[in-house]
């Protein structure tokens, strides 16, 4: 009893010392992965690039490599992305549904239906430079998950009758693996997969994007809205009427 009794006190004084100590003392670790000046600085350069304020930009900042792990595998990428969908459908309540199916809504794939996080987590999120032949390989596996607040949307979007189409920047070479994806990850039924062509080589994604969208418009789709994590997704010519820009401080596609 009396053993059993100091045992617990000892428990009970180590577990207080180590509580003690983490708060006085910064753990190594912690020393490493997390600096308040990088986390300010780093909080900031998010802002500038999803604003698209930075434009362009290839790699990310090298003190910005913890941040994003921290930000992409933590809850605020999530909670970021649910409020995206939230406006999302607010502005899709809105809407008028005609009834003759024309009444559209363009989603991008690739950081926007899929989260490839799997992938980059294996990568640097974004810290390496981007290597075509691994991502790929990646594609292949088609076991990306879903965004889980786009799935959410997408299921709503359905439901209050829009006709969906997936633009996204991946080659017809890759038609079967995205669809088998996408069937894996919860999507169903949308009206059109539109892939990069050979004849859009060369072309930047604003550009492709754009072209596709305004076939779209020709053929008699009211393109009520889109949903994309670049700018390219969102910009250009014959755009939505309202577009939705979903976060992504990992890459960056013009
Ligand atoms: C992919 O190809 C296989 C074999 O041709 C076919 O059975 C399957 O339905 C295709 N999947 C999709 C999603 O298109």
């Amino acid at each position: 009893m009396a053993a059993s009794q100091s045992l617990l006190s000892l428990l009970l004084f180590s577990l207080l010392s180590i509580t003690v100590s983490q708060s006085i003392i910064r753990m190594p670790s912690d020393r490493k992965t997390r600096n308040a000046d990088d986390d300010l600085y780093c909080a900031s350069w998010r802002l500038s690039v999803e604003t698209n304020n930075a434009g362009y930009w290839t790699n990310l900042p090298s003190r910005c490599g913890r941040y994003v792990e921290h930000y992409t595998t933590g809850d605020l990428y999530f909670s970021d992305s649910e409020v995206v969908a939230s406006d999302s459908l607010a502005f899709a309540r809105t809407v008028k549904i005609a009834g003759d199916g024309k009444d559209a809504w363009v989603f991008d794939i690739d950081e926007t239906l899929l989260s490839n996080l799997p992938y980059y987590a294996l990568h640097g999120f974004g810290s390496e430079p981007f290597d075509d032949a691994s991502f790929d390989e990646w594609v292949d596996l088609a076991e990306a998950p879903a965004l889980p607040a786009s799935l959410n949307l997408y299921k709503e979007l359905k439901q209050l009758g829009f006709t969906i189409f997936l633009l996204t920047g991946r080659g017809e070479y890759q038609r079967n693996v995205t669809g088998k994806n996408l069937l894996f990850a919860g999507y169903g039924d949308w009206e059109r997969l539109i892939l990069r062509q050979t004849s859009d080589r060369g072309k930047s994604a604003t550009l492709y994007k754009s072209q596709r969208r305004l076939e779209l418009v020709n053929e008699g789709y009211r393109i009520h809205g889109s949903s994309g994590d670049q700018w390219s997704d969102l910009l250009g010519f014959a755009v939505a009427e309202r577009s939705f820009k979903l976060p992504n401080p990992m890459y960056y596609i013009q």
